[in-house]
């Protein structure tokens, strides 16, 4: 049972539920996924996933709505994403069924701890895969891990939809071109840290990485995607071999369509932030941060009001909010109810 919670007061911090889920992969077979309530799981002190990074994960959202219902956004794509960023670090992708049935066990188990409806909250869902196999040399364990956690979290931002300034981080690349910046590997989250530390250091809540080749064109924050309002309401945002292909920016994609927007996904040259009246960072965690301003050396590029958001993000962000709490028409089939 959740403890008494003041849902409206949540942030973005690791919380213990009831229990998660794993399932296996030994013997070449998923095994069914299993309820854990021990946190402390026990790991061949040479597993791969610790001496040789083959570990990822995935983030998405569940949502209480109106009619007391509980329900995903788009969690096939995420299981799309854990396959791709599987195969890459050559790991055992988990199946569909094996990832769906571990959420929904999750999510059924876990239930006191959805935030109500009303509150602003969403049950955060957090499905690790990590190799297990002891190895010294270097090569793909056999035997996978596939660990399935929840918390609950709040808005991401608790002032509300306010936009901050970022920082263009050049000292320090996050991901290589060929690399694994578009997939959603661990390590390179460890990659990113020391680069948006400084960035933070610096007075910047949040740090945009270029193309690592030439710094000439824009990749996307240390955390979440690119997007850009141009002068004619155009949404456009970064077509890069290293950025994540985030399930936000697509549904945003999808819905800037919708209204009738023209989107653009091309090569940004870093000069052209000066013609955005809008810019935005966009991820499941905080769905859409506005963006005041990019500091790229002396050069300082501003977008807006510092006290608000702009019209067409604040649009963008209350149209995909309404679909994930159920309060406007899921047209695009998106919303996987639990
Ligand atoms: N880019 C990076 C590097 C991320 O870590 C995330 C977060 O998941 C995103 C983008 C946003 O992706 P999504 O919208 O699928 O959460
Ligand atoms: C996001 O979900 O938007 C993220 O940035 C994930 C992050 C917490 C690793």
């Amino acid at each position: 049972m959740a403890p008494t919670i003041n849902w409206k007061e949540l942030g973005f911090t690791y919380m213990q539920t009831d229990c998660f889920v794993t399932a296996e992969f030994r013997n070449g077979t998923w095994g069914a996924p299993q309820v854990q309530t021990d946190v402390m799981v026990p790991l061949h002190i040479a597993a791969s996933c610790l001496h040789y990074g083959q570990a990822a994960f995935e983030g998405l959202k569940a949502f209480s709505r109106r009619d007391g219902s509980v329900a995903l956004f788009r969690p096939l794509e995420n299981q799309a994403r854990i396959a791709a960023t599987a195969r890459r670090l050559v790991m055992e992708p988990p199946t569909d069924a094996i990832f769906m049935e571990s959420i929904r066990l999750l999510i059924e188990r876990n239930r006191s701890w959805v935030p109500p409806y009303g509150t602003g909250a969403s049950l955060y869902v957090r499905p690790l895969l990590i190799g297990l196999t002891p190895r010294v040399g270097v090569k793909p364990a056999d035997d996978y891990l596939l660990a399935v956690l929840c918390m609950p979290v709040g808005p991401y931002y608790k002032d509300g939809f306010f936009p901050v300034r970022a920082f263009i981080q050049e000292q320090y690349d996050r991901a290589a071109p060929h690399g694994v910046g578009n997939v959603k590997a661990s390590g390179n989250y460890a990659a990113g840290m020391l680069g948006d530390i400084d960035g933070k250091n610096k007075g910047y809540p949040i740090c945009l990485y270029l193309d690592s080749a030439t710094h000439s064109y824009i990749d996307e924050f240390g955390t979440s995607n690119f997007l850009g309002i141009t002068a004619d309401d155009t949404y456009v945002t970064p077509d890069s071999s290293s950025v994540l292909p985030s399930i936000t920016n697509d549904s945003l994609q999808q819905i800037a369509g919708d209204f009738g927007m023209k989107v653009e996904r091309r090569r940004i040259q870093v000069g052209e932030l000066s013609e955005l009246k809008e810019v935005g960072a966009c991820g499941t965690a905080a769905v859409i941060t506005p963006v005041y301003s990019v500091t790229r050396g002396d050069t300082v590029y501003t977008f807006g009001s510092e006290k608000e958001a702009g019209a067409t993000l604040t649009r963008l962000f209350k149209e995909i909010q309404g679909i994930q709490y159920g309060e406007i028409e899921d047209r695009h089939g998106w919303m996987v109810t639990v």
